[in-house]
């Protein structure tokens, strides 16, 4: 495959530096102080770059959500992962949740060696089947409706025993619906009783603190997981105040935990373990047991996953314990570069041709930063799911270790200081003409849904982005502003709200050798054949244009229309 690509015919070239900030989860929102942080935080900078934008004809509204970024239905908000895969490709790519459902209805799930040997097996030897992941219909890292599906495909494979572990969601649905989703799968796995299969709940907690970190930023958060759902045990440094860890009901567990501590909510619910009427845990995993993670998203899917896979030589993380010789199985592949986990039912979307792949190619030195909540955003999914650099000698990526999650939301400034000082020193050392980033901080910030947070969130950001584009403008250089979806535009004073958006997301050049060569392509006018209006796969190819290529033929139009 070449990724050479041709020079455009108007001989427009910018050398660079061209840098995109990806402000991540700072969508369009409403025009009203109560309900937008970001107009309650008057960011004067960003503002003044995108009135200049407006003025200029290059500032556009863009879509970040739907089929604009290969989700199944328009109703699907944004997230990082399709955000930062759209952005980095220039195509749209049926995402992850979109094949499990492909699989689910054209029954493939059920026929592949995989599940055979995983289910079907659990079946022929009556043994446990366990499973867990989000419980959750935010489908952004899983939905109930493929769970259920695994139910039922799990009973056809006469799996006569399930034990479910549930992790709280509370970040992609509201804060507090836990004890709805609590309700549907045990009214779920009540009804497999009929069937003579004896379905219960067997462990939970919240998924902020048990078993979904990201990027090693806090592997105390596998650790608690782990020790919930491998070993039926709530370790008493990890509970707190008088929550007892151990219940006989799993909705019992989680009010106890709302009693005790309020502030908590469903994302860092304690752990709990249901235990039978004899005290003893009902769902601890045994030699010969099988586990499914329902997840289909990568990043928090990762670590556990090395739990079960890894032997001790290679996992240093925490203590296991004794480890039960579980059979364990992701729903998707998580890492497809490093292939984890060993099983999977699903092969993941393969993104092919890249935008990094194009400018490594075509002699144009790359930059990446973020702080580690969204490290992997900028470089593994930014780069079709591939770890690693693309052409080492032609690129750096760096990454800025972020604070405890549970500070986010009472230092909403997180790291983007110190991210806005690694890409200065990058662009002062010259060395790269392409640069992206992202700001963590509107999204983790929006997804603890504390308004006044929120709006501290955006002022920081607007004072980075006031230092970035000096430099930049020094530099005669071109800035891009973008967000990956929507998430802090839209809150409420009393905080209910955490979760991304189906928000369009701004799409702002700023470039300071502007000399009216080029505008946006007209609001309203769809980029040639292209059945959805612009969206984030626009981007890539609005880059190599500013670059002076010719986008390649498989990806989605530049946004730009030369004059
Ligand atoms: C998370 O994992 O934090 C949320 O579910 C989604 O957030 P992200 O898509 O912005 O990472
Ligand atoms: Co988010």
């Amino acid at each position: 495959m070449s990724f050479s690509l041709q020079k455009l015919k108007n001989g427009f070239k910018r050398q660079g530096p061209i840098v995109w900030c990806v402000l991540d989860g700072y969508g369009l929102g409403k025009d009203d102080p109560n309900v937008n942080p970001i107009i309650a935080a008057k960011p004067t900078h960003l503002n003044s770059l995108i009135d200049t934008a407006k003025e200029q004809h290059l500032f556009k509204a863009i879509r970040a959500h739907g089929a604009a970024v290969g989700l199944p239905y328009e109703s699907d908000m944004g997230n990082s992962e399709v955000g930062h895969n759209a952005m980095g490709c220039g195509q749209i790519y049926h995402q992850g949740t979109m094949l499990v459902d492909e699989s689910f209805s054209s029954g493939k799930m059920f026929e592949t060696d995989n599940w055979k040997k995983v289910v079907g097996e659990c079946g022929k030897h009556n043994k446990t089947l366990h499973m867990f992941g989000l419980l959750s219909d935010g489908n952004i890292h899983s939905h109930m409706h493929q769970i259920f599906q695994l139910i039922d495909g799990a009973v056809k494979s006469s799996v006569k025993k399930i034990r479910v572990h549930v992790l709280l969601d509370g970040r992609d649905v509201p804060p507090e619906s836990g004890l709805v989703y609590i309700n549907r799968i045990e009214e779920k796995l009540a009804s497999l009783s009929a069937s003579g299969v004896d379905g219960k709940i067997a462990s939970g907690g919240g998924r902020m603190y048990c078993v979904m970190d990201r990027y090693n930023s806090d592997w105390s958060i596998v650790r608690r997981g782990w020790n919930m759902m491998v070993h039926g045990h709530v370790e008493a440094a990890d509970i707190s105040g008088f929550y007892p860890g151990y219940f006989k009901t799993a909705t019992e567990a989680i009010e106890k935990c709302r009693q005790l501590h309020p502030d908590k909510k469903d994302q860092y619910n304690l752990p709990f373990v249901i235990v039978g009427e004899d005290g003893k845990p009902i769902g601890k995993m045994e030699d010969g047991d099988v586990c499914i993670n329902w997840n289909f998203r990568g990043d928090r899917a990762v670590q556990i996953s090395r739990a079960f896979d890894e032997p001790n030589s290679t996992f240093t993380f925490f203590d296991r314990g004794v480890i039960p010789k579980v059979k364990y199985a992701g729903l998707l592949e998580y890492d497809t570069e490093v292939h984890i986990p060993n099983t999977y039912l699903v092969p993941p979307p393969e993104i092919h041709n890249t935008l990094s792949e194009y400018t490594c190619a075509n002699g144009i030195t790359a930059y990446a930063v973020a702080e580690t909540h969204k490290y992997g955003h900028v470089t593994y999914f930014w780069n079709g799911n591939k770890s690693g650099y693309v052409n080492q000698s032609m690129e750096l990526y760096e990454c800025v270790d972020s604070l405890p999650n549970s500070e986010t939301e009472s230092h909403p400034e997180m790291k983007a200081v110190e991210v806005t000082d690694k890409i200065l020193a990058a662009l002062q050392s010259k060395k790269f003409q392409f640069l992206r980033m992202n700001y963590a901080n509107p999204d983790m910030v929006g997804h603890t849904g504390n308004f006044d947070s929120c709006v501290r969130a955006v002022q920081c950001i607007d004072k980075q982005v006031a230092r970035l584009a000096a430099e930049i403008e020094k530099q005669k250089g071109v800035l891009i502003i973008t967000a990956d979806h929507g998430n802090v535009e839209d809150k409420t004073q009393k905080g209910d709200k955490t979760s991304h958006t189906t928000a369009d997301v701004l799409f702002t050049i700023t470039d300071y050798s502007y000399n009216g060569e080029y505008t946006l392509v007209a609001d309203g006018v769809k980029p040639d054949g292209e059945p959805e209006g612009p969206g984030l796969t626009n981007i890539a190819a609005t880059v190599l244009n500013l670059f002076g290529f010719e986008a390649p033929e498989s990806y989605r139009k530049s946004l730009i229309k030369f004059k």
